[in-house]
């Protein structure tokens, strides 16, 4: 009898819903409320765990959808199989691959982060995903993490500027972004367990901004948990991350989704903020062959214990009732849009992001921009000018409708040169997880590829890393900061037989460039995913003004790195824990502080136009919290050419009374500025924005006295110092 006046409530309730005219703004809470009261213990358990690799139950008596989730940052993943990591080879799931975020970082260009997120997450919606388990936002700690690729730099201020557009725009399809991994997942090696010690100040100011910012500024609906341990628990139920800082100081109403395997304890996962369990591999006993989906911890041992008294109920309505909002946004969203899925305006967008994030690092004797129309031999010599990008490197993989290679690119554009392509240097078949020796003999192709080089009028080398083990990749991290495979050597051999060589890096990460001296010109391209060979064409013909900047470091040698520079224990730790011992020096802050010069510094890029920041000027001289500085400055393209620059607004506080990097990014824009003219351009800064977290009063301060404001277009090049004072 129960069941059948449940059954009838809870229709006449969606009924009710159903025919509540679009006006009404139906109460989410509310039916929140009505449904919980509906559950029985068996069925709220079961909306706390996977009941596949990919996919959370509904609630089937009462009509409740499944929640679908898909990796991951650059496009949507090809549909993966119930029970394991294989692809279910349909032929309907070809997506967009769009550029690395380390390219969208580059751009410095938040409306092209929002256009990103927006067109990923229709992506997302047309493939009927609930869930983007994506953007990746760990902090580029050392240039060895193997997915530096994934994520968007060294700076917690360019990471939270440009993770807030994107989450907006993914869930503005009804999808919900999930952002991770949280917390301090900055390497591979041991990732499932190593344990991070780091201060509280170096956690709050430089790894846990831009988390803060994609849950306050950006709404996210979802947050991944990380795999690794932070002061001895493990992320994914970590009761200062997930129940103190996460869900208590900014009150974040969504759902924390473990990483994939990333569950250990049923009390701890069910006490310290963890409310959708993913990917655990056994019951805590041993392993099982389909993943034992009853027996995740947040399964049959999470309802026994509240069953028996030792949790109390109200714990998993609060999982509850995330779980039930993230519907709500998302599948019980009646009003969300259709979503759109390999379209044209995608890929579209795809090279767009691809021309602004690809950085040219050096263009010596105007070896860039080649004329497109000339009839020029070019020696276009590496593997990485044909090697697919988009598959491999872990759970980003991608099964795209289409990925133009350089080569491919670049016969495509320069129709009238002759283009001469030798492989020069072999990769080896390799996988993420795997890697089989090359079945090329390596002498005979460098021989051959110096033949070809000889006879060319000037060489294009394409190499860098690919997504292989210990190159960009999930699971495994670098072994050097070198490129492989001879590539090195290759590159100056090449210079021997041509002078004329640029060098175009396909990297997710900082590479030491041993050459640079002897090669006319470098150019920065990340893994652009379906449209890479377009837009290098697009950038090395001049069709495109290069304008990206560098979201890291890009050290000489690796020990220059500060967290390779204390040893073993704090890069990658005794495999048990790990000590971020370069606190909140990372990247610029620490070559700054040191006096280390890098290869390429923070902010960097060049253009084929020359720029002038002028007549920089900030709105007053005193500030007291609460109020807004204003930078207004001139931007002059002095060249010929249309072309953008990113104004950088750095800040340094003058003795101050703690240990200080001497200057932070703290405000930026992308300005785009035709050949001859001038844009005016204004950079507003929140001055609380300069607080510094202080331990003693376990909180943000405000330190009053002289402060400085330097701006420029790169984190080594200010044109403007500005002194100011907070009172
Ligand atoms: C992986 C990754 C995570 C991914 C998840 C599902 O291990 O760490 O980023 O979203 O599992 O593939």
């Amino acid at each position: 009898m129960k069941a059948i006046l449940s059954l009838t409530f809870i229709s006449f309730f969606i009924l009710l819903i159903g025919c509540s005219t679009q006006s009404e703004k139906v109460d989410v809470e509310q039916e929140i409320e009505a449904i919980l009261k509906q559950l029985t213990l068996k069925e709220k358990v079961d909306l706390c765990h996977a009941q596949s690799k990919f996919s959370t139950k509904g609630v089937a008596r009462l009509g409740i959808p499944e929640i679908w989730m898909s990796d991951g940052p650059h496009g949507v993943r090809a549909e993966i199989a119930w029970d394991s990591w294989d692809q279910l080879g349909w032929t309907n799931d070809s997506c967009t691959a769009f550029p690395a975020l380390t390219c969208l970082a580059a751009s410095f260009n938040e409306k092209l982060s929002y256009k990103y997120g927006k067109a990923i997450g229709e992506e997302a919606r047309y493939r009927k995903k609930e869930v983007l388990l994506a953007p990746g936002i760990n902090i580029y700690r050392t240039p060895l993490n193997g997915r530096n690729f994934e994520y968007m730099g060294e700076d917690p201020y360019l990471a939270s500027k440009m993770v807030v557009p994107y989450v907006k725009g993914v869930q503005g399809n009804g999808v919900a972004a999930c952002v991770k991994h949280f917390a301090l997942n900055n390497q591979e090696k041991w990732r499932g367990h190593i344990n991070v010690n780091i201060s509280e100040r170096a956690l709050r100011e430089i790894y846990l901004p831009a988390h803060k910012a994609s849950v306050i500024e950006g709404g996210a609906w979802a947050i991944m948990g990380a795999y690794n341990k932070f002061r001895g628990q493990h992320c994914c139920h970590n009761e200062e991350l997930n129940n103190k800082i996460l869900k208590g100081e900014w009150g974040f109403d969504g759902v924390v989704i473990s990483d994939w395997g990333g569950v250990h304890d049923t009390k701890e996962a069910a006490l310290y903020g963890m409310d959708m369990e993913m990917g655990t591999w056994t019951d805590g006993l041993h392993k099982t062959k389909y993943n034992a989906y009853d027996n995740y911890h947040l399964a049959m041992p999470f309802y026994e214990k509240i069953k028996n008294g030792e949790i109390d109920e109200s714990v998993v309505d609060d999982k509850v009732r995330r779980i039930l909002r993230l519907m709500y946004r998302t599948c019980l969203n009646k009003e969300r849009p259709l979503g759109s899925f390999a379209t044209q305006e995608h890929f579209n967008t795809a090279r767009e992001i691809a021309q602004e994030g690809i950085v040219l690092l050096k263009n010596e004797n105007n070896f860039f921009p080649i004329n497109p129309e000339a009839k020029l031999k070019i020696a276009v010599i590496g593997h990485n000018a044909t090697h697919p990008m988009t598959i491999g490197g872990g759970s980003s993989e991608l099964k795209t409708h289409h990925e133009i290679s350089p080569l491919e690119g670049i016969k495509a554009r320069f129709k009238n040169a002759e283009i001469l392509y030798s492989m020069g240097y072999s990769a080896g078949i390799g996988k993420w997880w795997t890697e089989l020796p090359s079945p090329y003999n390596a002498d005979s192709l460098k021989t051959e590829a110096l033949k070809v080089a000889k006879e060319a009028d000037l060489v294009l080398f394409i190499g860098g890393l690919n997504k292989n083990l210990h190159q960009d990749s999930e699971g495994t991290d670098r072994k050097s900061l070198n490129l492989s495979y001879g590539q090195d050597e290759l590159i100056e051999e090449l210079n021997k037989v041509n002078e004329k060589v640029g060098v175009i890096l396909v990297t997710g990460n900082a590479v030491a460039m041993p050459w640079i001296n002897q090669v006319d010109a470098v150019l920065q391209t990340w893994y652009l995913g379906s449209e890479a060979g377009n837009a290098i064409a697009d950038v090395i013909s001049g069709d495109v003004n290069p304008s990206g900047k560098l979201p890291f470091t890009f050290p000489v040698r690796l020990e220059d790195n500060g967290a390779i520079s204390f040893g073993e224990l704090s890069y990658p730790g005794d495999s048990i824990n790990q000590y971020y011992k370069e606190d909140i020096y990372v990247g610029y802050r620490w070559h700054e502080t040191k006096n280390i010069k890098p290869l390429f510094a923070f902010g960097f890029g060049l253009s084929y136009s020359d720029f002038e920041i002028k007549e920089s000027k900030i709105s007053k001289k005193q500030f007291s919290s609460g109020e807004k500085l204003i930078v207004n400055c001139t931007v002059s393209n002095t060249g010929t050419i249309d072309g953008a620059e990113v104004v950088q607004v750095y800040i340094g506080k003058v003795n101050s009374k703690v240990d200080r990097a001497v200057k932070e990014l703290k405000g930026f824009k992308k300005v785009f500025v035709k050949g001859n003219n001038d844009e005016l351009v204004s950079v507003t800064i929140d001055i609380d924005e300069l607080a510094f977290w202080n331990e003693e009063i376990d909180g943000w301060e405000l330190e009053k006295g002289e402060y400085f404001i330097a701006i420029g277009n790169s984190s080594d090049n200010i044109s403007t110092q500005i002194p100011f004072e907070v009172n």
